[in-house]
C-alpha cells in the first residue's frame, strides 16, 4: 500500500530559538537550516521575522540559500507583520507566510481583549493579506488546545475560505492528552465543510512530556503536517522532537498509514550541531540521539544484542546516523560481553582459569568504576596474568 505523505515542517529557527537562552546568530541559523535541507525538511521556519532585523535579516538570507525546502516565517494577523514577513521571504524559491492569532477563551478575552467576532474577522483579514504575497499561506488558532471545539470549527471554515492552505492547531501550552487531541482534531477535519482544501497540522508543546504522543495521535486521525524541533528544543519544556516523531513513523510503519521523506542518517549530525550552536546538551537517554540511546550496560542486554541485535534494538543506530551501537562495560556486564570485547582487543585468554581470574578482577574495578575502558582492560589483563605467573 502506498504512504500518503506526512510533511515535516521544522521550528528550530523559530520555536526553538524561543528556548531561554537558546538564541543564534544568522551564520548559525545558515548552519542549520542547511542540514534540514540535506535531513529533507519539508518546510523549514526560519524566524519571526517582525520581531527584530536580525531576524529578519536571518530569514531573509535563509530564503535565498534554501532551494529544496519551503522556507517560512512567522507573523501575527497584524499587517505589519504580514508584510515583514513578505519581504524577508521575497527570494525564497518556495515560500509559505505562517499567520496566527489565538483562539482561546483565556488569551481572546485576557491577552487580545477581542471578542470572537473580532478575531475570526481579524483571522480572515490576514490570510487575505498574506494570499497577496503567496499562495502558500498557513493559518494557526494558538492555544487551540485549550480553545472551544464549535468555535475552532468556525475560524478554520473562515480561514480556508479566505485562502489558507495549511490550517496548523496548535497545543500552544501543552495541556492536550493523546487521545482527546488526536479525536479533536480527526472531528474537526470530519466537522468542517471545507477542511479538504487544506493541510491539517499539529503543533505539540511538551510541558506534560505529551508533544510527540499527542502529535502521533492526531497523525492517526488525518493530521499530515507536523511541526517540531531538533533536540525537542522550544518554548518552556519544548515542542515535539523531530527525530522521535520521524523514527516513530518509520520503525512503526506497520500502524501508520504516512511516511516521511526524511533522510534519517542525518538526524544525529543535526542534533549534534543544533546542540552545540545552542550548547544546550542532550540528555544522554533522550531517544534516538542521546549518547546512551543505543548503548547497552546490563550483562542480559549485552548477551542479548551480541546474539540477535533486535532483541533489545528496535531501530539500527547507522539508520539515524550513529556509527553503530555501543555495549558498555560496567558492573552489569557479563561474560559475553566481556570476552567478546577482549577478542575485539586482539587478547585471547586461553584456559577457563584464566578467564574466571580476569573476569572477576574485571567486576572489582568495576565496582569502583563507572565505565570501563579499552586501556582499563589492557591492563587488567596484563595485571591479571603477572599475578597468575606469580
Ligand atoms: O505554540 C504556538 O502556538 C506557536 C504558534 C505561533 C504556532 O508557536
Ligand atoms: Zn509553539
Amino acid at each position: 500500500m502506498s504512504k500518503q505523505r506526512l510533511i515535516i515542517f521544522d521550528t528550530t529557527l523559530r520555536d526553538g530559538e524561543q528556548s531561554p537562552g537558546a538564541s543564534m546568530n544568522q551564520a548559525e541559523k545558515i548552519r542549520i537550516a542547511k542540514m534540514l535541507e540535506k535531513m529533507r525538511v519539508d518546510v523549514i521556519e526560519a524566524g519571526f521575522p517582525i520581531a527584530s532585523p536580525g531576524d529578519f535579516e536571518s530569514v531573509k538570507a535563509i530564503a535565498g540559500l534554501i532551494k529544496e525546502s519551503t522556507v517560512c516565517g512567522l507573523a501575527r494577523a497584524l499587517d505589519a507583520d504580514i508584510e515583514r514577513a513578505a519581504e524577508a521571504l521575497k527570494g525564497a524559491n518556495s515560500g509559505r507566510i505562517h499567520t496566527f492569532i489565538a483562539t482561546s477563551p483565556i488569551h481572546m478575552q485576557n491577552k487580545l481583549r477581542m471578542t470572537p467576532d473580532q478575531v475570526v474577522e481579524q483571522a480572515v483579514y490576514a490570510v487575505k493579506k498574506a494570499r497577496n504575497y503567496t499562495d502558500n499561506v498557513e493559518f494557526s488558532c494558538e492555544d487551540a488546545g485549550r480553545s472551544e471545539f464549535e468555535f475552532l470549527c468556525r475560524v478554520i471554515e473562515a480561514a480556508i475560505a479566505a485562502g489558507a492552505t495549511t490550517i496548523n492547531i496548535p497545543d500552544t501550552v501543552g495541556y492536550q492528552i493523546p487521545q482527546v487531541f488526536g479525536d479533536m482534531v480527526g472531528r474537526l477535519i470530519q466537522t468542517i465543510p471545507n477542511a479538504d482544501k487544506a493541510v491539517f497540522s499539529v503543533h505539540c508543546h511538551n510541558d506534560l512530556g505529551l508533544a510527540v504522543g499527542n502529535s502521533l495521535a492526531a497523525v492517526m486521525q488525518g493530521a499530515r503536517q507536523v511541526e517540531c524541533t531538533i533536540n525537542g528544543l522550544g518554548e518552556r519544556a519544548g515542542n515535539a522532537s523531530l527525530e522521535e516523531i520521524v523514527m516513530a513513523i518509520r520503525t512503526r510503519h506497520d500502524v501508520f498509514s504516512v511516511d516521511t521523506q526524511i533522510d534519517t542518517t542525518q538526524i544525529v549530525p543535526t542534533s549534534r550541531l543544533v546542540s552545540s550552536v545552542t550548547g544546550f546538551a542532550v540528555q544522554p537517554n533522550k531517544a534516538i540521539v542521546g549518547a546512551n540511546a543505543f548503548a547497552h550496560e546490563s550483562g542480559i542486554h549485552q548477551d542479548g544484542v551480541l546474539k540477535h541485535r533486535e532483541t533489545y534494538e528496535i531501530m539500527r543506530a547507522q539508520d539515524v546516523g550513529w556509527s553503530d551501537n555501543k555495549i558498555v562495560l560496567g558492573k552489569h556486564s557479563g561474560r559475553n560481553a566481556f570476552r567478546t570485547r577482549l577478542q575485539d582487543l586482539g587478547i585471547e585468554l586461553k584456559t577457563e582459569a584464566e578467564i574466571n581470574t580476569a573476569f572477576s578482577r574485571f567486576k572489582d574495578l568495576a565496582d569502583r568504576k563507572h565505565e570501563i575502558f579499552d586501556e582499563d582492560l589492557q591492563m587488567l589483563i596484563l595485571e591479571s596474568r603477572s599475578a597468575q605467573e606469580q
